[in-house]
C-alpha cells in the first residue's frame, strides 16, 4: 500500500511536469514558430548605438522593403543600458536613448515592427554594462512595460557549469513568463553547455550554438584546433560545421542560433572584423544566406542596411531563399554529404517538397552530378534554381557546376 501510494504520488507529479513542459512547448511554438528575422545592431555599431540610430534603421527596412519580406525586428544589442535608478530600475543611457526604450519600441510597433533587447546572467554583460543577474523579475517587468518583444541573453561573467547555467537561464525564463507580454527568449551561451538539449525546457525559443561569427568564410585551422583557446576567429564554415549537426533540435519555436548574417559587411572593422574578419567574397556571403536558411536559422541582418549595393541586396532580399528558411514546417536541413569537396544538405518543406543546397568547399570550382537517389529521394522533380531561377522540370539527376565556396540551391517540387 505503502508503495502504491507512493507510485501514485510520483505519477501525479510527473503528469504535471509533462503538463508543464507541454506547455512551455506550445507557448514557444506560438511565439517564434518560425526563424526570427530583422536587424542585429551589434556587427555594425558595436556598442555605440543610439535610438536615432535605431530609427533610422528601422525607416530604411521599411522604405526598402526588408520588413515585408519578414526581416520585422530591431534587436538592440549590448550598448543600450545606463546602469539601474534609486529603485535599482534598469535604465537606458540617458545620452544614447533619451526619449527612453519604450518610445522606441512604440515607434517600432506603430510601424508593424519588434523591438529586441540586450542582456546578460551575470552583473555585467560583454561590454561591461549594467545586466539581469538578481534582477530577474524586475528587469523582466520593465522590459514587458516598454513592449519589448525579444531578449537575447548572453553569459559573459556567469560560471561555467552547466546547471549553474540553467539556473539562470531559467530564473529568467520564468520572469519573462510572468511579465504579462509575449517575449522570445534567446539563449546566448555561445553552444558551450549543450544549450539543444535544455534551453526550450527553461523557456527558451533560440540557442546560440557558436562563439561570434567573424567577417571571413573560414579559420582554416588544422582540424581538431580550439579555435576559441587559441584566439582564432570563426567564420561562416567554422560554424556552419558546428550548427549543421544540432537538426534534430530545431524545430518550430525551438532554433538553432549560428550568430547573425555578415552579408553585406565587407570588411568593416569592429566586431565582426576582429580575429581576422577581413571580409568575404559575395559567392561566399551568397553561401552564407542560402546554408543559414537551409538550417532553419534566425536571420539577423547585420550590415548598414542604409546603404546596401544591388549585390548585398539581391542576397538578402531574395525571396524564394528567405521562403526555405521561413517553411512552416521548420525543419533543419539534414547534411546528408559532407566530403573533402561538398556537403549536401537537404531540407524537407511542406507540401512534399524539399529544399537541396550543395556547398562546394574547395579552393577551386568544381563539377559533377548527384543522382537524387544517392540522397534518399525517389522519383522525378521539378528543380528550381532560387538564385539563377532556372527551372528543370522531371529530373532525378542534380548536375552542379559551382565555383569555389558557391552554394547551389534548388527547390525540388512535383507540381506541373
Ligand atoms: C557576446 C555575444 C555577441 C554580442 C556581444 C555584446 O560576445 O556573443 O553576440 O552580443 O557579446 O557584448
Amino acid at each position: 500500500m505503502k508503495n502504491n501510494g507512493l507510485y501514485l504520488f510520483n505519477y501525479k507529479i510527473l503528469v504535471l511536469l509533462l503538463f508543464t513542459q507541454n506547455f512551455t512547448q506550445a507557448q514557444n511554438r506560438q511565439l517564434a514558430p518560425t526563424p526570427p528575422m530583422g536587424f542585429m545592431t551589434w556587427n555594425y555599431f558595436a556598442d555605440d548605438i543610439t535610438e536615432s540610430d535605431v530609427r533610422s534603421i528601422a525607416d530604411a527596412m521599411i522604405e526598402n522593403g526588408l520588413v515585408s519580406l519578414g526581416y520585422d525586428h530591431i534587436f538592440i544589442d549590448d550598448g543600450w543600458q545606463g546602469g539601474r535608478d534609486k529603485r535599482n530600475n534598469i535604465i537606458p543611457d540617458p545620452e544614447k536613448f533619451p526619449s527612453g526604450i519604450k518610445a522606441l519600441a512604440d515607434y517600432l510597433h506603430s510601424k508593424g515592427m519588434k523591438l529586441g533587447i540586450y542582456s546578460d546572467a551575470a552583473q555585467l554583460t560583454c561590454g561591461g554594462y549594467t545586466a539581469s543577474y538578481g534582477f530577474e523579475e524586475q528587469d523582466a517587468k520593465t522590459f514587458a512595460d516598454w513592449g519589448v518583444d525579444y531578449l537575447k541573453y548572453d553569459y559573459c561573467g556567469a560560471p561555467a557549469d552547466q546547471s549553474t547555467a540553467i539556473k539562470r537561464y531559467k530564473r529568467m525564463g520564468k520572469a519573462l513568463q510572468n511579465s504579462g507580454r509575449d517575449i522570445v527568449f534567446a539563449v546566448c551561451e555561445w553552444g558551450q553547455r549543450e544549450p539543444w538539449k535544455w534551453a526550450n525546457n527553461v523557456g527558451g525559443h533560440l540557442w546560440r550554438t557558436t562563439y561570434d561569427i567573424r567577417d571571413k568564410w573560414s579559420a582554416n585551422a588544422p582540424p581538431g584546433t580550439d579555435l576559441h583557446k587559441e584566439g582564432i576567429g570563426y567564420g561562416i564554415l567554422d560554424i556552419l560545421n558546428i550548427n549543421a549537426e544540432l537538426d534534430e533540435y530545431a524545430g518550430p519555436g525551438n532554433w538553432n542560433d549560428p550568430d547573425m548574417l555578415i552579408v553585406g559587411l565587407n570588411g568593416k572593422k569592429g566586431p565582426s572584423g576582429d580575429l581576422g574578419g577581413t571580409g568575404c567574397s559575395m559567392v561566399e556571403y551568397q553561401s552564407q544566406m542560402s546554408l543559414w536558411c537551409l538550417m532553419a536559422a534566425p536571420l539577423m541582418i547585420s550590415n548598414d542596411i542604409r546603404n546596401m549595393d544591388d549585390d548585398t541586396r539581391k542576397i538578402l532580399m531574395n525571396k524564394d531563399i528567405i521562403a526555405i528558411d521561413q517553411d512552416p514546417l521548420g525543419i533543419q536541413a539534414k547534411r546528408i554529404i559532407n566530403n573533402d569537396n561538398l556537403q549536401v544538405f537537404l531540407k524537407s518543406l511542406e507540401n512534399n517538397e524539399y529544399a537541396i543546397g550543395i556547398l562546394n568547399t574547395t579552393k577551386s570550382n568544381l563539377s559533377g552530378q548527384i543522382k537524387l537517389l544517392e540522397i534518399g529521394l525517389r522519383g522525378k522533380f521539378n528543380f528550381y534554381n532560387v538564385w539563377s531561377k532556372e527551372e528543370h522540370k522531371n529530373q532525378n539527376v542534380i548536375k552542379y557546376d559551382l565555383e569555389s565556396h558557391e552554394t547551389l540551391v534548388l527547390r525540388l517540387t512535383k507540381r506541373n
